[in-house]
């Protein structure tokens, strides 16, 4: 079949058109194994196909394919935020569903403004929410994603994301310098009274995969405490056992005001949530937001409730934290072989591999040639970083031992290959 009937805005990794799928593999229609390691960009956290969600779909389409909330109560909408809540840090008891990350980060964004009648947006340096203006405005990990659409809503402050290898300094330095600059940022642009929310993935996702120090969102916690500004924490590709807990607010230790989620809730099927306290829920004028799909359609609402019952029972986030650490081990010894890869660092299965020239500058070629050479091997990479050069590694939870070991090899191989 012809891609030709497919606007060329969208760029292709590769040409495979899977027909099947299972756990962490695809299959053309000529029953060749692609090994993905993708996720598709990190929705797939259960696995594709997992045979309990598929049949939590089958049924629910049975017998109620859509309720518009704002017309009817559909129950699958009940059971979701009620699975939802048992995951969730004490505070937050209340949600919102939309179809997508971009969308529920524009809520979340809604919400803190008509929250709190401020009107300003601090996000972070090489942070990725999503490609509606108001997401493309709070977007700075590559200038591609704006390209030809400025000028983008305005009220949105830069400050810098504790990437210590980015600056070469340690953790702690790189912590003590954002701070700094946040505070700068307070001082010099935006007036706390007036800023409503903090925005930060607490992983940079497509900045380049860098955990966010637990100090630093501690300090930010009580800096958002200390002036009444919210914090939002966007979770849409961190959430739901990737980083080795449900989220990772867990290992940092913070609750957030509003916590946004989307990508591994429907394990494929388009569902987004904002999660926050009914009195900052209360403080949202009904009628302000929703739409026509906001209690999510039935197939993903239930689709989702699925997923989370999977994600628990099969101790999916568990799962993450050891094969994510059996990962880094052997990436860490690939990077005692290859001077070219400057970092591996991440939580979890969501682990980025950097590539720096002898110079100690982003190389994105090579990261590239990587990731073709490991594609040549049927193993499916993608990349991130503003500069194009970091590997993500991103599989569905559901990978086993032997299955990293074996994209280990693969990446040994390729990583030959390449260089
Ligand atoms: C952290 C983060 N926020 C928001 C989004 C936007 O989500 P969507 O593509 O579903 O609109 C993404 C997508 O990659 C993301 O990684």
């Amino acid at each position: 079949m012809s891609i030709e009937l497919l606007a060329p805005v969208w760029t292709h990794l590769t040409q495979i058109q899977p027909v099947r799928a299972e756990g962490i593999y695809l299959y053309d229609a000529h029953g060749r194994r692609y090994t993905d390691f993708t996720s598709g960009i990190g929705v797939t956290n259960t696995g594709h196909c997992h045979p309990q969600i598929v049949q939590a779909i089958q049924t629910q389409a049975a017998n109620l394919l859509f309720g518009q909330v704002n017309i009817v109560i559909p129950p699958a909408t009940l059971t979701l935020a009620e699975k939802l809540r048992a995951i969730m840090p004490p505070g937050l008891d209340q949600f919102f569903f939309a179809n997508g990350g971009a969308e529920a980060v524009e809520a979340a964004v809604k919400l803190a403004r008509s929250a709190t009648r401020r009107r300003n947006i601090i996000v972070f340096q090489g942070s990725f929410h999503g490609r509606t203006h108001q997401a493309m405005a709070m977007t700075t990990s590559k200038t591609i994603y704006r390209l030809n659409y400025q000028p983008l809503p305005g009220a949105i402050y830069v400050a810098p994301f504790p990437y210590a290898y980015q600056y070469g300094w340690d953790e702690e330095t790189t912590v003590t310098f954002c701070l700094q600059q946040l505070d700068l940022l307070l001082h010099s642009q935006t007036a706390p009274e007036e800023t409503a929310a903090i925005v930060i993935e607490p992983v940079l996702g497509e900045g380049g995969y860098v955990p966010a120090p637990p100090r630093f969102l501690q300090a930010l916690r009580q800096l958002c405490d200390e002036h009444g500004i919210l914090l939002v924490l966007d979770e849409v590709q961190s959430g739901f056992g990737r980083t080795g807990t449900m989220f990772y607010l867990e290992q940092a230790g913070i609750e957030p005001d509003i916590l946004v989620m989307a990508k591994g809730l429907g394990s494929g099927i388009p569902i987004s949530a904002v999660s926050a306290r009914a009195e900052l829920m209360a403080a949202w004028k009904p009628g302000t937001h929703g739409g026509t799909y906001g209690g999510g359609s039935a197939i993903a609402t239930a689709a989702a409730a699925a997923t989370i019952d999977v994600l628990r029972q099969e101790k999916l986030p568990e799962n993450a934290a050891a094969r994510g650490a059996q990962l880094m081990a052997g990436l860490r010894e690939l990077q005692a072989e290859y001077p070219v890869i400057g970092d591996v660092r991440g939580a979890g299965l969501m682990v980025g591999v950097e590539f720096s020239d002898s110079a100690g500058k982003p190389d994105a070629a090579t990261a590239t040639a990587v990731q073709q050479a490991c594609l040549e091997r049927d193993l499916l990479l993608l990349i991130c970083g503003s500069y194009g050069n970091v590997i993500r590694w991103i599989p569905p939870l559901v990978v086993n031992e032997e299955q990293i070991a074996a994209a280990l090899v693969t990446f040994n191989e390729a990583l030959a290959a390449a260089l």
